[in-house]
C-alpha cells in the first residue's frame, strides 16, 4: 500500500509517499521538503505568519512533485497522513486543511499524526526490523522527551525537559555567537575547533533519580558569559563556547539516558528529532548503548529534521490500528 505524508508544523513544508509491503516493511518513494529556513534566517528565528504563508505557497506544488517522483497517481494512494499537532497553529492548519480536502476529494482515508510520533516513525524507514516495545528519546527544536513505546502507536512520556528544548537552546546560543539560524548544525561543526573545557556551564540534567532536564539554566549561563564579556569590551571564543556548550549538553543527555536505560531495562533505544543529527550526541549515545548492550536506532541525518516520510511512517501504524480522521479534524498547538 501507498501512504502519503504531509508535514507543515514549523518551517518545513514536506510531502512524501512511502510504500508498505505485506510484512510491514516501509520504503520511501519520494520525500519532497520545501524549507523556509532562508526566509526565517533574515529574522533570526521562525516568524509564524511568514511560515503559514510559505506553507500555503508550497503545499500544492510539493504534493504534485511527491506523487510524480514516486511514479504514482492519486488513485494509487491508500492513506493520507498529516501532522495535526503539536506545532505552530497557523502552520499546522495549512497542512491539515490541505490534507482534509485532498483526502475527501479523492475518497482516501485520512489519519492524524502527532509530530513527535512522526519523528520516531522515521526510524522505521531505515531499520526494517524495528518493533515496539522500546524507549524513544526525541530531541528536537521543540522537544526533549523520553517515551516508553509499548506498541508502534502507544507512547507514554516518562521524562523530559521542564522548560526549553535542546534544539531551541542550541539555536539561541548559536545566534548570540554569530551563527546563522538555525544554529544547531553550525554549532555542531564549530564545536570540533574549540576546547570543551574552556567554559564551565551548568548541566541540563536534573540530579537524583529524575530523568528530567532543564535547559534554561545552561542557556542563561552561556548568554551571561557572552554578554558579560562584551560589556567588558572583550569577546568570548566562539569555538570554545560551541565546544563547551555542546559537551555539557551531550553529557547531560547521556547522563539522563543512562538513568532511563537502567530504570526501564530496555534493550532498544530509538533517538529521533532534529538534534539527533548532532554528531557529538550520536557518538556519545552509541558509546552509552554499547556499554549497556542496548541497540541504538537513529534515523540517518537526512530523516532527523522535519519531513513528510516520517509522517507517512507514523501514519501507516495509526492506519493499521484502525485510526481514522474525519473532515472535523482540527490542528492543535499542543502535544
Ligand atoms: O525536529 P526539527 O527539525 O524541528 C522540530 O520539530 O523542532 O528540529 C530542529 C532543531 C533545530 O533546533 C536545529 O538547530 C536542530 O534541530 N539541529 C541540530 C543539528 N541539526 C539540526 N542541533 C544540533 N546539532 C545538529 N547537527
Ligand atoms: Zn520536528
Amino acid at each position: 500500500m501507498y501512504i502519503f505524508g504531509m508535514e507543515s508544523s514549523c518551517d518545513e513544508t514536506s510531502a512524501a509517499v512511502i510504500h508498505a509491503d505485506e510484512a510491514g516493511n516501509l520504503t520511501i518513494r519520494s520525500n519532497i521538503v520545501a524549507s523556509q529556513v532562508d526566509v526565517h534566517r533574515l529574522y533570526g528565528g521562525v516568524v509564524p505568519e511568514i511560515a503559514s504563508r510559505a506553507h500555503v505557497e508550497a503545499v500544492s506544488r510539493i504534493t504534485r512533485e511527491a506523487l510524480d517522483t514516486a511514479g504514482i497517481t492519486v488513485a494509487d494512494l491508500d492513506c493520507v497522513a498529516v501532522t495535526a499537532n503539536p506545532g505552530l497553529i497557523g502552520a499546522l492548519l495549512v497542512g491539515v486543511n490541505f490534507a482534509k480536502s485532498f483526502a475527501y476529494a479523492n475518497k482516501i482515508p485520512l489519519v492524524a499524526v502527532n509530530h513527535i510520533h512522526a519523528h520516531v516513525g522515521a526510524a522505521y524507514l531505515t531499520h526494517q526490523g524495528l518493533k515496539a516495545p522500546y524507549i524513544a528519546l526525541v530531541v528536537s527544536g521543540g522537544h526533549t522527551q523520553f517515551y516508553r513505546v509499548d506498541t508502534d502507536t502507544k507512547y507514554t512520556e516518562i521524562g523530559g525537559t521542564r522548560d526549553d528544548a535542546a534544539g531551541e537552546s542550541f539555536d539561541k546560543v548559536g545566534r548570540v555567537i554569530g551563527m546563522p539560524y538555525p544554529g544547531g548544525a553550525a554549532l555542531d561543526k564549530l564545536a570540533y575547533e574549540g576546547n570543551p573545557k574552556a567554559y564551565a556551564l551548568p548541566s541540563p540534567a536534573l540530579a537524583g533519580d529524575s530523568p528530567d532536564f532543564s535547559f534554561s539554566g545552561i542557556k542563561t549561563a552561556a548568554l551571561n558569559l557572552i554578554n558579560g564579556a562584551s560589556q567588558r569590551g572583550e569577546q568570548i571564543n566562539a569555538a570554545d563556547m560551541a565546544a563547551s556548550y555542546t559537551d555539557t549538553i551531550v553529557k547531560g543527555i547521556v547522563k539522563q539516558t543512562e538513568k532511563v536505560l537502567i530504570s526501564t531495562g530496555t534493550k532498544v533505544l530509538v533517538m529521533a528529532g532534529g538534534v539527533a543529527a548532532n554528531s557529538h550526541l550520536r557518538r556519545a549515545l552509541q558509546g552509552l548503548c554499547d556499554k549497556h548492550k542496548v541497540t541504538l536506532v537513529v534515523p540517518p541525518i537526512s530523516l532527523c529534521g522535519d519531513n513528510g516520510a516520517m509522517v507517512a511512517a507514523a501514519g501507516y501504524f495509526a492506519f493499521m490500528d484502525g485510526e481514522r480522521a474525519g473532515t472535523d479534524l482540527n490542528a492543535s498547538a499542543y502535544d
